[in-house]
């Protein structure tokens, strides 16, 4: 196959940027956040976006820079959470690239963000909150073109699998 790119998606605090820094090690490709690419653009963080512009505005951000990544090959994508969530970025990941959901349990989920306060979207109650947007994003992740269920797997292993896929 022709692989263009890998576009990694999942909810918040499933590993997209771990395993997407190391599977572009592994591959030799360029790995691209982003959320850090936004960040660095706009000279800015996550939270402040959110606080100062809101969700429609950060969301407009992301599109454009989501599309404007895919323009390019042979890259390692990790993208938000919420990424997946205008269907035409959604055509955009899969017709430039190989897309991959990766998954965590609920507990591992709630471990991971409740450490970072530059997720505007889970602050507060934590868990309640996790809760709530994954039962809203069920499905969201479900157009992928390989799902890895990331419990008990080291990263090595998740890059393995990935390899093993391409
Ligand atoms: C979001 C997830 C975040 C970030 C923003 C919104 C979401 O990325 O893009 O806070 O809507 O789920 P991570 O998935 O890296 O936390």
């Amino acid at each position: 196959m022709a692989m263009q790119n890998v576009v990694l998606i999942g909810f918040a605090g499933s590993g997209k940027s771990t395993v997407g820094r190391a599977l572009s090690e592994r591959l030799g490709w360029r790995f691209v956040d982003t959320d850090q690419q936004i960040e660095a653009e706009q000279c800015t963080t996550i939270s402040e976006i959110f606080k100062l512009q809101g969700e429609a505005a950060f969301r407009a951000l992301e599109s454009e820079m989501i599309e404007r990544t895919l323009a390019d090959n042979g890259q390692v994508i990790s993208t938000g959470g919420g990424a997946v969530l205008a269907e035409r970025d959604r055509i955009c990941m899969k017709t430039r690239g190989f897309v991959i959901a990766l998954t965590a349990s609920l507990e591992t989920i709630i471990s991971r963000v409740s450490l970072d306060e530059n997720r505007p979207l889970v602050q507060g109650n934590v868990e309640e909150k996790v809760k709530a947007l994954m039962q809203r994003r069920k499905h969201a992740y479900d157009f992928a073109d390989l799902t890895i269920d990331t419990t008990g797997l080291t990263v090595k292993e998740i890059v393995d699998r990935v390899e093993q896929a391409l």
